[in-house]
């Protein structure tokens, strides 16, 4: 008789992560439900991807001096940096670093659903407050949320899917309130927003960072992200993440980016300065409701958002419906204006056949 492997109770309770990927063809639709960017990587990034490619594939890791450009880059010391296999990488090892079982993250929901996962395969739960309506980040609440069995806050800033913003002034004053709780504020939409907490860490070593090249930077298929921390902790986490984890490409490809950002910064003005406020007005016009963000994606609350997901995905077009207590919303990405003419078009065929 056949036994099947027991896995550890808190895993053999969860279901996979699986965000919706299948017959997610970049081909056939134009994607708008991930908050990817519009535009590949420069030629630059592909020519020295494929110079490492051609030579030393068959190399353990050398990192280089990435390190240190990633440094000067983040404003921080090369000491107060890790990389990591992606940022949700940097999720799963600080959530390890930190929670025994039974222990709760406090963070205002919906949030990024990985935060529930990797808490999940701890046997630990996320608790906080919902967000309220309007979407605006409900701090004190976060706050009055927070027990002895708090053993991390996380702070995603601006929030997916929510767009909400934290400001700095809240930021501080949960590092103040909480000093022996460690604060991770995730900054994967930083290069949008141009907003960072980054400069509390000196004043506070509860703070934790994490940033991603998967977003403005274009290289999610690459896997790359970053965590921001004291140095004593930075070593903590390196017990963790294996020695390897990062792979090269990765490290290849963020260096140009980081060597010639204009590229990419200009994708970003774009977005922010053309394509937002030209999305912004039609949905004025259209008087469909939707919540402003400052980063490259924005929740919209159509009459029915089921139906609307659907006419898109009819018309070519992909963008992320919403599951409860938001599922009258859906979340788009912003892309280049010729894009967003497309998703216009098709969106005011769906408002007049209504
Ligand atoms: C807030 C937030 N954090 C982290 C991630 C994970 O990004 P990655 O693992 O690609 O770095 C995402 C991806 O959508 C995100 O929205």
């Amino acid at each position: 008789m056949k036994h099947s492997i027991k896995v550890r109770e808190a895993i053999s309770r969860m279901s996979p992560y699986k965000p919706p990927l299948e017959n997610r063809d970049p081909e056939a639709y134009m994607l708008m439900d991930f908050n990817e960017s519009p535009l590949p990587p420069p030629p630059e990034v592909i020519k020295n991807i494929s110079a490492f490619l051609n030579t030393h594939v068959h190399a353990y890791p050398i990192y280089g001096d990435f390190l240190e450009k990633l440094s000067e880059y983040a404003g921080v010391p090369a000491e107060n940096l890790l990389l990591t296999n992606g940022s949700d990488q940097a999720i799963d090892i600080i959530l390890r670093s930190l929670l025994e079982s039974g222990q709760e993250v406090a963070m205002v929901q919906p949030g990024f659903q990985m935060y529930n996962q990797v808490a999940g395969t701890i046997g630990c739960c996320v608790a906080g407050p919902q967000f309220p309506k309007n979407f605006q980040f409900p701090h004190k609440e976060l706050k009055e949320s927070v027990n002895a069995k708090t053993r991390l806050i996380v702070v995603i800033n601006p929030n997916n899917p929510t767009g909400t913003s934290v400001s700095l002034e809240q930021i501080e004053d949960l590092l103040k309130s909480f000093p022996d709780i460690p604060v991770l504020v995730d900054e994967a939409y930083y290069e949008f927003t141009g907003e960072t907490c980054v400069p509390l860490l000196s004043s506070y070593p509860n703070l934790i960072v994490i940033r991603t090249f998967s977003k403005a930077l274009a290289l999610p298929s690459l896997r790359l992200g970053y965590v921001i921390a004291a140095p004593d902790y930075i070593i903590e986490l390196q017990k963790i993440r294996g020695p390897y984890d990062v792979n090269v490409v990765a490290v290849i490809a963020a260096h140009e980016q980081l060597d010639q950002p204009e590229h990419w910064q200009k994708m970003v003005r774009h977005l922010m300065d053309d394509c937002k406020p030209a999305i912004e007005k039609f949905f004025n016009e259209n008087q469909v409701r939707y919540f402003s963000s400052t980063a490259n994606f924005m929740l919209v609350e159509p009459c029915d958002a089921q139906q609307a997901c659907k006419y898109l995905m009819e018309n070519k077009i992909l963008v992320r419906p919403m599951r409860p207590p938001i599922a009258h919303t859906f979340r788009m990405s912003l892309r280049m204006m010729p894009d967003m003419q497309r998703f216009m078009d098709v969106f005011s065929r769906y408002l007049n056949s209504r």
